[in-house]
């Protein structure tokens, strides 16, 4: 870790809500308040359904959620001082280490002064211990209610779907090349484009996909800034290998659940059943985050639903999911580095079983806008540094990212195309309107 806020060996300042009127300045005083809100609501709401479990206890522990909630609430709108955490999770002494270093390089670590990555992290750290510490609702997740909702909201799409990916299976064997192509890149977008439904954006409202998801793909492909679909196509070849015999493996570091699960779980069943891919690994966080992130629980709940859907490709897709995740086709798998807020590249360092783990995949996919934030340390590039310089030697394995633009760091960019952007729409970066489809592989290093 580096100092966060000068230009260090030609590394800029970490966003912060330090400046004024910033996206950063303005998601910690306005949006982080608000989400903060709707989870106090949120347990207030089900403090019958508290009772009616847990009696007495229930309702206690409902009092006491909500008053550590409180207490973080004001603490982040009066700027106080970031508090080390105190529930003695397997993650505790790693966060209260991170908080040291940032004390030593900064002094006064607090919500507006601190790298904006680390204090947003730090509130869904916060939220959790203030459920942990409160037996017996100690396993509650107070994002649920959305995450289900968001994907019953998306049902239609979620149908369009499963019966696009039953008509590709089912043809798969008289496909050209080139049709198998199209079919990758379309399904590459779906979950591309699967990403704008994240409830962390908007506070927590409604964000569902209402549209056909392969019918919008033409008219959303200007709106991708950078489309490096072609080398992760690439990346998954295997021909001009003569020897290489080890199966194909792709790891999925996902993001929301509701509909963009869906997304990754269609792109993922087409790699498999296509034949380009043996074996994908997906990687979700191990408690709720982000409002909308993935959690063992969302994942397994998904597969479950769809399985039971009333509707005939739908359901089979949910079966054939369950099939390839007990036969070891598909893994899911969570580490706390993933709920944690460091840069990327710090993981060979803190966190080395887990960058070994990616460095079995032949492509590492990271679904979007925190793991950007998290692939280039959040950081003010100038639009033109390239994604490679960005990741500041992070690179377990090819990764691509994939990502609709929702915080405001972009690089990768031709000169001149951030600014006429920023010109033309000053928000461009947050609106979640543009996307990228960012390739880096390590091997173009050597
Ligand atoms: O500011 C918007 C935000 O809350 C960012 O902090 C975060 O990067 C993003 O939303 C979450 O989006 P995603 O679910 O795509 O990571
Ligand atoms: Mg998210």
């Amino acid at each position: 870790m580096m100092a966060a806020d000068q230009t260090v060996h030609g590394v800029p300042p970490s966003l912060s809500a330090k400046v004024v009127g910033s996206f950063a300045y303005l998601t910690v005083r306005d949006r982080l308040p608000t989400i903060l809100t709707k989870v106090i609501d949120t347990i207030h709401r089900n403090k019958n359904k508290f009772f009616e479990e847990y009696g007495e206890e229930g309702i206690e522990a409902e009092k006491q959620t909500i008053s550590l909630l409180s207490k973080l609430r004001n603490e982040l709108q009066t700027d106080k001082p970031i508090l080390a955490v105190t529930d003695g999770l397997q993650d505790t002494e790693s966060w209260n280490q991170y908080l040291q270093r940032h004390q030593r390089l900064q002094g006064d670590v607090s919500w507006f002064k601190s790298p904006w990555l680390y204090v947003e992290c730090y509130m869904y750290r916060r939220i959790q211990e203030a459920v942990w510490l409160n037996p017996p609702i100690s396993d509650y997740d107070v994002f649920n209610e959305g995450k289900t909702q968001s994907f019953f909201e998306s049902q239609q799409a979620v149908m369009t779907l499963c019966t696009y990916l039953e008509n590709v299976n089912k043809s798969l064997a008289e496909l050209s090349k080139n049709q198998l192509l199209e079919h990758f890149n379309k399904l590459l977008q779906v979950s591309l484009w699967g990403n704008k439904c994240d409830l962390s954006i908007s506070a927590g409202q409604d964000n569902s996909q209402k549209m056909s998801p392969i019918d919008s793909l033409n008219s959303l492909q200007p709106f991708i800034l950078v489309d490096d679909s072609s080398m992760v196509w690439t990346s998954l070849q295997r021909p001009g290998q003569p020897g290489k015999t080890t199966a194909v493996r792709v790891d999925v570091v996902l993001d929301n659940a509701g509909f963009e699960l869906v997304t990754d779980l269609v792109f993922a069943d087409f790699l498999v059943s296509s034949g380009l891919v043996h074996e994908v690994h997906f990687h979700g966080k191990s408690f709720p985050w982000f409002v909308s992130d993935v959690t063992a629980k969302d994942f397994q709940w998904t597969i479950r639903q769809t399985m039971a859907a009333n509707h005939k490709w739908m359901s089979k897709s949910g079966v054939q999911w369950q099939s390839y995740l007990k036969e070891g086709v598909w893994f899911y798998h969570d580490h706390p580095f993933w709920t944690q807020p460091h840069e990327f590249c710090d993981m060979a360092a803190d966190a080395p079983d887990l960058y070994a783990t990616l460095q079995g995949a032949d492509l590492v996919l990271f679904k979007g806008d925190l793991n950007y934030r998290k692939l280039t340390s959040d950081r003010e590039w100038d639009h033109t540094v390239s994604f490679g310089t960005a990741l500041r030697g992070f690179g377990p394995a090819p990764l691509c990212s994939l990502r609709t633009l929702k915080a405001n760091v972009q690089v990768g960019l031709q000169q001149g195309h951030g600014e006429k952007l920023t010109s033309q729409e000053p928000d461009w970066m947050t609106s979640g309107k543009y996307a990228v489809i960012q390739f880096y592989s390590p091997k173009s290093e050597q």
